[in-house]
């Protein structure tokens, strides 16, 4: 019997529940970034959540995780859509002090990186990124996220106890989805992939430990490209650069030609025949050449 909405969360043994008191004593015992977890069962969309949560002040460091959400977001306005537990999706509230509004556009990327990395390590699947931040293991989309920022008001800069600008970062991360499960045709999942875990707590700790240090190191040393080592880690496990790509443009124009490289703003550079371009944000299509 397919498990309801009502059920017991330990209805389906493959997809035990996340144990919020167990993840707070985690990082209670190791003080750092995220001072506040919160699990819940359901809600609509962690990040519409955090966002609200930023709007209303809360500090940096708020990291909620739904079992359940009912509209999730995906990025170009598309939908996050997941059976209960059966996969990650958290968002995460971050204020990095100090660092300008035009180098932020890092910050999913950062997080693209952090994901790829604990997902190859603790998973040991063949993680990698395709611009700006899908993770992707063969041509299967693993992992998405989402950044959303929200602007700090005038009379929080004049105050002493400013909390600047918010950056949300959402991330989702398809575990257990079997295939008949999956949202597309493109998407794939741990357990599809033969993950040497589909464990969620482990492999959340380990994204939000990664993230963290990844973060702390290029916020402090001042946020920009070269910040933390960030532009060149990323270029290292992003797939895209060197191919042939399509790009959906927002406007709904298509640009094609050869990604040649990240900018300083971590937008991508394609070459194309009209020369080169920098785009910070569309749906990347890499082009296979035939016979390749
Ligand atoms: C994408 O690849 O399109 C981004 C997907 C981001 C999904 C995550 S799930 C947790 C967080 N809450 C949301 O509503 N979206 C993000």
């Amino acid at each position: 019997m397919p498990a309801s909405r009502s059920a017991s969360p330990y209805a389906d043994l493959g997809r035990p529940p996340l144990r919020e008191s167990a993840l707070r004593r985690a990082f209670e015992l190791t003080p750092g970034l995220w001072r506040d977890i919160r699990v819940v069962e359901e809600t609509g969309s962690t990040n519409a959540d955090v966002l609200a949560a930023a709007t209303a002040g809360a500090p940096e460091g708020l990291v909620l995780v739904a079992e359940r959400q009912t509209a999730g977001r995906g990025r170009l306005d598309r939908s996050w859509v997941a059976p209960a537990r059966s996969g990650l999706t958290f968002s995460v509230l971050l204020r990095p002090a100090g660092v300008p509004a035009s180098n932020r556009g890092w910050l999913p990327l950062l997080a693209g990186v952090a994901v790829a990395d604990v997902l190859r390590r603790v998973a040991e699947v063949d993680a990698y990124l395709k611009w700006p931040n899908d993770v992707i293991i063969g041509d299967r989309k693993v992992a998405g996220l989402l950044a959303e920022a929200v602007p700090g008001r005038a009379s929080d800069l004049a105050s002493a106890h400013s909390t600047g600008d918010a950056v949300v970062v959402g991330i989702g991360v398809n575990v257990s989805m079997r295939p008949s499960e999956l949202p597309s045709p493109t998407a794939t999942s741990l357990a599809i992939e033969g993950a040497a875990t589909t464990d969620r707590d482990p492999v959340l700790r380990a994204i939000l430990r990664e993230f963290s240090r990844r973060y702390v190191a290029w916020r402090d040393s001042g946020g920009g490209a070269g910040a933390g080592g960030i532009r060149a880690a990323y270029a290292e496990r992003c797939l895209t650069l060197g191919q042939k790509v399509s790009v959906a443009l927002p406007g709904g124009r298509r640009l094609e030609g050869e990604a040649i490289a990240v900018d300083l703003l971590g937008r991508l550079v394609i070459r194309t025949d009209d020369g080169d371009r920098s785009i910070g944000a569309g749906d990347v299509i890499h082009v296979r050449s035939s016979g390749s």
